[in-house]
């Protein structure tokens, strides 16, 4: 069957009781000027609508704070619609309604259900390169480097944030937390590595080191998130000219004449050529066909012409996905099939992480001097349930080093990944690959959601424990990606 496109299509019931609330706001605002806001939130509502049908239990404030493992497969059911449920006309993905006929991508809609309740992964996913140590990719490969950046804490900012919404023209109303009422708290921390100092974030420098080049982020909507807050970190110095956007908002070029840097968000869930499972009514469901053995043409067709790309990824495997192999089913990741073998999250992130950078160490067309950072995983921090069942995550701020657990999925997602990257840099030849570890100081920052604080014009009753507010702990993995910038090219040619 030709594959649809990956546009998450809302059921005809969900439809119908939102699409005149839509048209209504659609006709009060400037469409062009909306559009992102309108992807987010209309996606945000139907989801809504779908996760809240399905009557998700609450989590308890341990797990999803700490995101213990657990052996309680039972809770996986209630936050991720299980394959009973998938095949159900009525459970489909959440939909665009502005572009009625054409079904629009999923490009900033909610990555996954709940990633706090993940499942245990069985003892069966867990990878041959599990032996590597947890620092395996940090120091040893890279004896430059002198301070770990990803190992540190929180500490007092009073200056806060180096913008703010009213210096960041770019900043998306849905990320702009403070316009809604967030208490400010979070703004003033920077993450303070052990044995070193992260810089503040000087955008001058930044464009410097990146000028005449080309950066991509390449990923789900936490990437989208990090180019939000790069081009608001950026624009304290100079104002970028949007240039390019596509059809569906997907892939989205900036450029900074003064500097002529060229910033870039390009749009992958999986990675790996990933296609809705479509129920019996022909619509799409939650649930992805991954072929981990062919990637996704969108963004490595995009590689040629980048001096840096940033990937990273991990919370769309949270859902009941399925995996094929030389055009087989081979098994699937959070499904409960007889006969199906469940890999697991962390094998599903290992092998298209393995395959996303084995494709960009054999890029031919791609510059000789391509960087490539892995940005690690990030845990959302959602307790007592979780986008719409009335989870929240209002703390004011970072949690305690106690607080997070070791034993997570997300940590262990971080270490398949910073495993992976160290397995392609010894078999890369002139393009490089380092590691934006940003992990632990994330599953801290409990306290940088947007929580409820957006618009509840659009959507009333949910809760983002996922994504981050603008200004916001966010902005620290760009101050981390100059640090790596400014090492590796550190005498900017004019
Ligand atoms: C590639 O992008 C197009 C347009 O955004 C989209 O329709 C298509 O589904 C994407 N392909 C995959 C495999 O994601
Ligand atoms: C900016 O944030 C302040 C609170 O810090 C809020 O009062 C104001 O409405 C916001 N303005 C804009 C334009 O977002
Ligand atoms: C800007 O950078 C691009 C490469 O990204 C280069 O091809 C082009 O010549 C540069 N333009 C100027 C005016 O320096
Ligand atoms: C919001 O969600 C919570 C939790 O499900 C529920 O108790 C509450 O009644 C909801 N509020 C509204 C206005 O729907
Ligand atoms: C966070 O929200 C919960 C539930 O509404 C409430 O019980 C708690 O007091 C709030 N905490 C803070 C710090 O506002």
């Amino acid at each position: 069957m030709m594959p649809l496109p990956t546009s998450p299509s809302s059921s005809p019931r969900l439809l119908r009781s939102n699409s005149s609330e839509w048209h209504a706001v659609v006709q009060q605002r400037n469409v062009r000027s909306s559009l992102l806001l309108l992807l987010v939130l209309s996606t945000v509502f139907v989801f809504s609508v779908l996760y809240s049908s399905h009557g998700f239990g609450a989590t308890t404030a341990d797990q999803a704070l700490t995101q213990r493992q657990s052996t309680d497969h039972g809770a996986i059911d209630r936050f991720v619609p299980g394959q009973e449920e998938a095949d159900e006309p009525t459970v489909v993905p959440a939909e665009n309604n502005e572009v009625p006929e054409q079904s629009l991508p999923s490009d900033i809609s909610l990555p996954s259900a709940n990633t706090s309740t993940a499942p245990a992964v069985p003892a069966s996913s867990r990878g041959r390169a599990e032996q590597t140590g947890d620092q395996s990719s940090a120091g040893a490969a890279h004896a430059e480097e002198k301070c770990d950046l990803s190992i540190g804490k929180w500490v007092r900012e009073p200056r806060g944030p180096v913008y703010t919404n009213l210096t960041c023209p770019t900043l998306p109303d849905f990320k702009n937390c403070q316009k809604y009422g967030k208490d400010p708290g979070h703004l003033f921390w920077r993450w303070l590595p052990d044995g070193c100092d992260l810089p503040r974030f000087a955008p001058e420098r930044f464009l410097d080191v990146a000028r005449g080049k080309t950066l991509a982020f390449i990923g789900d909507s936490l990437a989208r998130n990090q180019m939000e807050s790069l081009l608001c970190l950026l624009s304290q110095t100079e104002t970028p000219t949007d240039v390019y956007r596509d059809a569906f908002d997907k892939f989205r070029t900036w450029h900074f004449p003064g500097h002529n840097f060229t910033l870039m968000v390009m749009w992958t869930e999986f990675y790996a050529h990933g296609v809705p499972v479509l129920g019996a009514d022909g619509k799409p469901t939650p649930s992805f066909d991954i072929h981990l053995d062919r990637l996704n043409a969108n963004w490595t067709s995009r590689l040629p012409g980048l001096d840096y790309a940033v990937i990273s990824g991990g919370n769309w495997f949270f859902r009941v996905n399925y995996l094929w192999e030389d055009g087989r089913r081979i098994g699937c990741v959070n499904c409960r099939e007889p006969g199906l073998t469940d890999f697991g999250i962390a094998y599903a992130v290992r092998r298209v992480v393995r395959a996303a950078l084995e494709a960009i160490a054999r890029c031919r067309d791609c510059k000789g001097g391509l960087v490539t950072f892995l940005r690690t995983y990030t845990p959302d921090h959602f307790e007592h349930g979780s986008w719409f069942s009335g989870g929240y995550c209002n703390r004011t701020r970072p949690l305690e080093e106690g607080e997070i657990s070791s034993q997570s999925i997300g940590w262990e997602l971080r270490r398949v990944q910073s495993e992976e990257v160290t397995r392609v840099r010894e078999t890369a030849g002139s393009t490089s690959f380092e590691l934006l570890d940003v992990t632990k100081a994330m599953m801290l920052r409990a306290d940088g959601h947007p929580g409820g604080h957006y618009d509840k014009r659009w959507v009333r009753n949910a809760s983002d424990c996922l994504h981050w507010c603008l200004p916001g702990p966010v902005d620290m993995w760009n101050g981390m990606l100059l640090q790596r910038l400014a090492h590796i090219s550190p005498q900017p040619l004019l």
